[in-house]
């Protein structure tokens, strides 16, 4: 327990210019709580609405589960982060994109974002694409991304932003699955020094799943020199495409609860699933946290560095900030390419005062000498912000007194895909910080603790971490599989909402992450589902069995180890390598395991069931203390499993 955890006063951050007091703080904590009807009505008057909400949460956890908010509502979300901003703002900077290798950043003013979103909603419109229907993008980090993202709101299209990672099979498998009937891609693109196939990938994805995909149209930007073949009549130059339209697009105007976006994530059964979020909802939230965590200020630059592909580019990058009049940044330079410390650079240049990453990057950073930091003035920042993995309390350290140089409050955020935006997260300046906690809920979100008895914890303590009650951007279903969405996230105890992660809560109330409890592993920052890998194994018929489990990675959070069972007659045919490019072909890059264990047999219970945390700890390499082993069926396999392990770290 984190009892005599480092307590960072609200006070050290005098200079901050806070958003409100600590008393007000609590008072609308209190508000909240004691009628939430008026107060998410309240929090509905941050964006813009063609007709205003008179309904805030309507439905039910229990039952079947329906969610639904601000029902009568009618709005477009384009419209509350752009049109509105042009009286006040149209000059200002709404976007600053940043190539690497290139000398000019990109500045996008709200008139030009505007015109430019106008323009593609057009062409979107001109390939056929309606309301309702899916598209996707999978895009490098380049201005285009958010604008297509915004041209899709704009026409009430629902986006589909997949991940530059993901291999063709699994690109294909999340066309199919989403129905999406255009895709709008880059030629190729540089990260870091490797050159990513974007269309190549695409194609094949495609052409993996002919008859089965019902993409018609394809527009590529090209974002490097690269030559890429076009399908005619399918494949369109982007900027070609887009030049004739006009700058100008009548929004159309949706129903809160119509769907927004889809993304997708891994759950610990086999398949990718797509998390659904709707209009109304999820824009209020993603306005309400980011307004109350990154507190927009004019000159403020918030570069939020996660990619468009995840909950945080959607919230954190795009929607958050440009819905609260904020700068936003995006780049696609990697934190220390082509030199060490490349992020600072660019935080110096664009004079970030908000910079906003994944503890995955920070021990990246951490990793070089401090020099790289001093030799920069980072004397724009003024916020620093974490997500996505638990930070220990000496990267966040770190983090604060080098980077921020003990100035800038470090503000740790918990949140999933499912949630929309942050739940767990510290108004900057107005509250304490510990170091390695993602502090305490925001106001209007209810958690509790709940232990493996099922009895809610009360104080401080430890159990499942979970949400009482509905919040605005909580997702709605999981795309086609609303019985699947219900048996995730409300069965565990019926009436709550189950995060699928472990927390302890100390006696100030404040949360400590301790990872998740089902079958999911975070490789930096990426979840992937442990039996996501095993099915893409088990369509290799010379592997009998295997299993996938997640180890602790000192740069990554969590890295992925297998052991696999190969048919006796391919024993020697299928190799290490075999199997790692398999994992990758399936799922793509990200999933590359650091080791993988050909094994004659696994350790099992009596019926059979392997045992995973037995697995994991032999992977680490902590053998001395394996726990009881009386449970298992043939305990010599632990042995010679320990044996291999040894042997095989030892030689490589
Ligand atoms: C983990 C990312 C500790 C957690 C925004 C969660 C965290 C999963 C934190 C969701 C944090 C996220 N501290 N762990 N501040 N934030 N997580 O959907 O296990 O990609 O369930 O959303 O990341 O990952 P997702």
């Amino acid at each position: 327990m984190h009892h005599n955890a480092k307590v960072i006063s609200a006070n050290t951050y005098a200079g901050y210019p806070t958003i409100m007091t600590l008393q007000e703080l609590e008072a609308m904590r209190e508000y909240a709580h004691r009628d939430p009807h008026a107060f998410w009505l309240k929090q509905a008057e941050r964006i813009h609405w063609y007709r205003k909400p008179t309904q805030t949460f309507s439905g039910s956890f229990e039952g079947d589960v329906s969610i639904r908010w601000y029902e009568d509502g009618q709005l477009n979300a384009s419209v509350s982060c752009l049109d509105r901003h042009l009286a006040e703002r149209a000059e200002q900077v709404a976007l600053i994109s940043q190539r690497e290798g290139r000398q000019d950043i990109e500045k996008i003013t709200y008139a030009d974002l505007l015109a430019r979103v106008c323009r593609v909603a057009h062409a979107l419109k001109s390939l056929g694409v309606e309301k309702g229907q899916r598209v996707a993008i999978c895009l490098p980090m380049v201005s285009e991304a958010v604008v297509t993202m915004l041209a899709c709101a704009r026409i009430g299209a629902v986006h589909v932003v997949l991940f530059g990672g993901f291999s063709a099979e699994g690109i294909a498998e999340r066309l199919v699955d989403s129905g999406a009937v255009a895709v709008v891609t880059a030629n190729a693109a540089y990260r870091g020094p490797k050159l990513i196939p974007f269309k190549e990938t695409m194609d094949e994805a495609l052409q993996k799943s002919e008859g089965a995909h019902k993409v018609r149209s394809m527009l590529v930007v090209r974002t490097t020199n690269e030559n890429v073949s076009m399908q005619h009549g399918r494949d369109h130059d982007f900027h070609e495409y887009i030049k004739g339209f006009a700058t100008e697009f009548t929004p159309v105007i949706m129903d809160a609860e119509d769907p927004f976006f889809m993304l997708y994530t891994s759950g610990s059964t086999g398949k990718p699933k797509a998390i659904v979020h709707t209009c109304g909802g999820y824009l209020v939230w993603a306005s309400y946290t980011m307004g109350m965590i990154y507190t927009h200020q004019r000159g403020d630059v918030l570069w939020c560095t996660a990619d468009v592909a995840w909950i945080t580019g959607h919230t954190s990058v795009l929607y958050g900030p440009l819905c609260n009049g904020g700068t936003t940044m995006i780049s696609d330079s990697l934190p220390n390419y082509p030199v060490p410390g490349r992020w600072w650079d660019l935080v110096e240049q664009c004079k970030v005062t908000m910079f906003f990453t994944a503890p995955t990057a920070v021990r990246a950073l951490m990793a070089e000498d401090d020099v790289v930091v001093k030799r920069r003035d980072l004397s724009s920042l003024k916020l620093l912000g974490v997500a996505g993995e638990p930070t220990s309390p000496d990267g966040w350290a770190w983090y604060h007194d080098v980077v921020g140089q003990g100035r800038c409050p470090v503000i740790d955020t918990w949140w999933q895909t499912e949630t929309g935006g942050p739940i767990l997260g510290a108004i900057p300046g107005v509250q304490s910080l510990k170091p390695g906690s993602a502090t305490t809920p925001l106001p209007g979100i209810s958690m509790s603790l709940i232990d493996q008895n099922g009895s809610v914890v009360e104080g401080s303590g430890e159990g499942g971490l979970f949400i009482n009650k509905s919040w605005p951007g909580q997702a709605r279903t999981i795309w086609g599989d609303h019985e699947r969405f219900r048996q995730t996230y409300f069965t565990m105890v019926p009436g709550r909402y189950f995060s699928g992660d472990a927390a302890q809560r100390d006696d100030d109330g404040y949360y400590w992450l301790m990872g998740r409890m089902d079958d999911v592993i975070n490789i930096a920052g990426h979840r992937l589902g442990t039996a996501e890998v095993e099915d893409a194994l088990a369509e290799d018929h010379r592997i009998v069995e295997s299993a996938a489990v997640g180890v602790s990675h000192g740069l990554k959070g969590q890295g992925l180890v297998v052991f696999v069972i190969v048919r006796k007659e391919a024993v020697g045919e299928v190799t290490e390598k075999t199997v790692s490019d398999l994992i990758v072909s399936k799922i793509g890059r990200y999933a590359v395991p650091e080791s993988v264990y050909l094994v004659p047999d696994l350790p099992r219970t009596r019926s059979g069931k392997i045992v995973r945390r037995l697995l994991r700890k032999i992977a680490e390499g902590h053998t001395e203390n394996l726990g009881d082993l009386s449970s298992l069926n043939d305990m010599s396999v632990v042995g010679m499993l320990c044996e291999r392990v040894k042997k095989q770290k030892a030689s490589s």
